[in-house]
């Protein structure tokens, strides 16, 4: 029986479910693994998540489709991704295998949790790892835990799909040959002064910029971006800092195979912003945010798609992949895959 809950009025925000996934790495092997309705972690207070940071993660969602069925999105790129995340951090990797079994088994088990169908929600999925044994010298855990939980959201950004203003920042997200393009909690830590001084000045977001020459566009905290031109070619920035977005590499294909659109993936100046017709936040939290306005210390970019709606391309884009998340359009080979008993 569905889950007692307002879907429509969801944010984004932690909502317990009744089961979380569970596996511990020790002795060189990570253990069976399974569910349990635990949801308290408790390791000791030396661990290597605790004193340095050694830990990183995913998110991913489960949705409801025109047809009842649950689904979940491209996980296959999840699971591949936390692979490279934790070798880069030296946690030893969660099988991707056992990742989908364990994203398929939690859902599963929380299926009353999947908001339904039309509600605009969607179960959002965090699957982690973590250093979970005492070092005091700086180096590596040597024995380690996966979890996975899931909780129910709503939109991202307050306001669902209404564009926002974000700002250039003057801090720096992720350094050249750093660690900007695995999905590491730490790189999200550094940006939180960042993101509570933006919304003290008004800003939904921040802007980041490459670290080296600060004349690049690299992503926002927790979305990459992507711009369509005015002859509606979508533009989408190229760096070796940024997360290899899964909802940018979708959005792409979907602009080339289902609306014959142009795509770029190259590196975007900042001073090139003024040309462009259309900007959006993209990735598995924002699916696509549009963005009305970029604020370069006092030097106000406002795009023509106006503050009011999303721009033209960037509708059909969302239309398309949410259509194609929710079962309303056919989807690429491999991109969908359900989740039953
Ligand atoms: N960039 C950052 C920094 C993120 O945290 C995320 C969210 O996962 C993304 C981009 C979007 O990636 P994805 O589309 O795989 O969710
Ligand atoms: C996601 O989109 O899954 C993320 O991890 C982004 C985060 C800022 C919520």
């Amino acid at each position: 029986m569905a889950a007692d809950i307002d879907w429509a009025s969801l944010g984004f925000g932690y909502v317990k479910t009744p089961y979380r996934y569970v596996s511990n790495f020790k002795d060189g092997k990570w253990d069976e693994g399974g569910l349990t309705e635990d949801d308290k972690v408790v390791i000791t207070e030396c661990a290597g998540v605790l004193q340095y940071a050694q830990q990183v993660f995913e998110g991913l969602k489960a949705y409801t489709t025109v047809d009842g069925r649950i689904v979940t999105f491209r996980p296959d790129l999840n699971a591949e991704r936390m692979v490279t995340s934790a070798k880069r951090l030296e946690i030893p990797p969660f099988p991707a295998e056992r990742f989908l079994e364990a994203v398929d088994e939690v859902v599963w088990a929380n299926r009353d949790y999947v908001p339904p169908y039309g509600s605009g929600a969607s179960l959002y999925l965090r699957p982690y790892l973590f250093g979970s044994s005492a070092v005091i010298g700086v180096k590596p855990a040597n024995e380690f835990q996966f979890r996975l939980f899931a909780t129910p959201v709503g939109p991202y950004f307050k306001g669902g799909v209404k564009p926002i203003t974000i700002r250039v920042s003057d801090f720096d997200r992720a350094a050249p040959r750093g660690t900007g393009h695995i999905k590491a909690g730490l790189n999200y830590a550094m940006s939180l002064h960042a993101i509570v001084d933006a919304h003290n000045c008004g800003f939904d977001e921040n802007m980041y910029l490459d670290p080296a020459s600060r004349t690049f566009v690299e992503e926002t905290g927790g979305a990459n971006f992507l711009f369509v031109t005015k002859d509606k070619r979508v533009v989408t920035p190229l760096s070796d800092s940024i997360l290899p977005s899964i909802t940018r590499r979708s959005l792409c294909y979907v602009a080339e195979k289902y609306l014959g659109l142009k795509v770029e993936n190259r590196p975007v100046r900042l001073d090139e912003l003024q040309d462009f017709a259309e900007c959006g936040l993209c990735g598995t939290a924002a699916v696509i945010s549009p963005v009305g306005k970029i604020n370069d210390h006092g030097k106000e970019i406002a795009f023509p798609s106006g503050m009011e709606k999303m721009g033209e391309v960037t509708q059909q884009l969302y239309d398309t992949l949410t259509g194609i998340q929710l079962g309303k359009i056919k989807a690429p080979d491999g991109w969908i895959r359900e989740i039953k008993k």
